[in-house]
């Protein structure tokens, strides 16, 4: 096992054994590629470990107290990386959503969230959870109204209703609208005063249940660049996560719609996507 101190001086090199990591001394120093991440089964936060930073774990303590400090990898480059964006839309909801928050934070990922209005509305606490986290928070209207059939007046009201219930949670007012079902006129673009925050990877993850295939799916249609529209209200999807995000992970860096794009809230307003 590759062990350091927290200020990531290198202290020695053990031979990983039941971990699995493969790593070699040379020249004195440990070589630490990133090893093919375990099975699904294996312990989480080995895996995370292998795939985003490496573990520290002090000798002579017995194994269950010893404090786990983790030394970070940069944040992704994505104009050198391949890096990934992964949404998940309509929500939040209490049913799904905790165990997907709970598996990103086991693997240090954060996503965004174009939630609905409605659903904050049902679940502020949790929508407060989504944003402490460390995920992006999108608007994605009120309760998934097609905008193409509303006259600009209310396209803005049910927008803005959504941006205001965020805005009195303490939660960054969303930089990004991602219309219900993508549906866009020229209309919409121009009434709506953010950006348009797309996909270009769409697993269809609404058809599937059966969570492993989803799951094939999804590593199927991954690319790089690639911005993947999937749902947390949808258990199938969120029971698929935890096999695709450690198998993502082996291939790109998993970040936000922002940050893949570089969008931020002083972009120009226009169609967010990449590639
Ligand atoms: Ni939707």
């Amino acid at each position: 096992m590759l062990l350091f101190d927290r200020g990531a001086s290198l202290v020695t090199c053990l031979q990983a054994g039941s971990v699995g990591l493969a790593m070699a001394a040379i020249g004195g120093a440990c070589a630490a590629p990133l090893p093919a991440a375990p099975p699904a089964e294996t312990n989480t936060k080995t895996r995370v470990a292998a795939s985003r930073s490496i573990s520290v774990l002090p000798l002579a303590m017995p194994e269950s107290r010893q404090p786990e400090a983790t030394i970070e990898l940069p944040p992704a480059d994505c104009t050198k990386e391949a890096c990934l964006a992964l949404t998940f839309d309509d929500g939040p909801d209490t049913r799904t959503t905790p165990m997907l928050l709970s598996l990103l934070k086991d693997y240090d990922v954060q996503v965004t969230f174009f939630v609905l209005g409605s659903q904050v509305h049902k679940y502020p606490d949790l929508t407060k959870q989504v944003h402490s986290d460390g995920h992006e928070i999108g608007n994605h209207s009120w309760n998934h109204s097609d905008y193409t059939k509303f006259k600009p007046v209310q396209m803005l009201d049910d927008f803005d209703r959504t941006q205001r219930l965020l805005e009195e949670l303490d939660i960054p007012t969303p930089t990004l609208f991602r219309p219900p079902y993508g549906a866009r006129t020229a209309a919409v673009d121009a009434t709506i005063p953010l950006s348009i925050g797309l996909w270009n990877v769409d697993p269809k993850d609404w058809a599937f249940n059966d969570a492993k295939k989803l799951a094939r799916n999804v590593l199927a249609t991954a690319k790089p660049g690639g911005i993947v529209v999937l749902h947390d209200v949808k258990p199938t999807t969120v029971a698929a996560a935890k096999v695709f995000i450690p198998e993502l992970m082996k291939k790109y860096r998993l970040v936000t719609v922002s940050h893949l794009t570089g969008h931020n809230a002083e972009s120009p307003k226009g169609v967010v996507s990449s590639q």
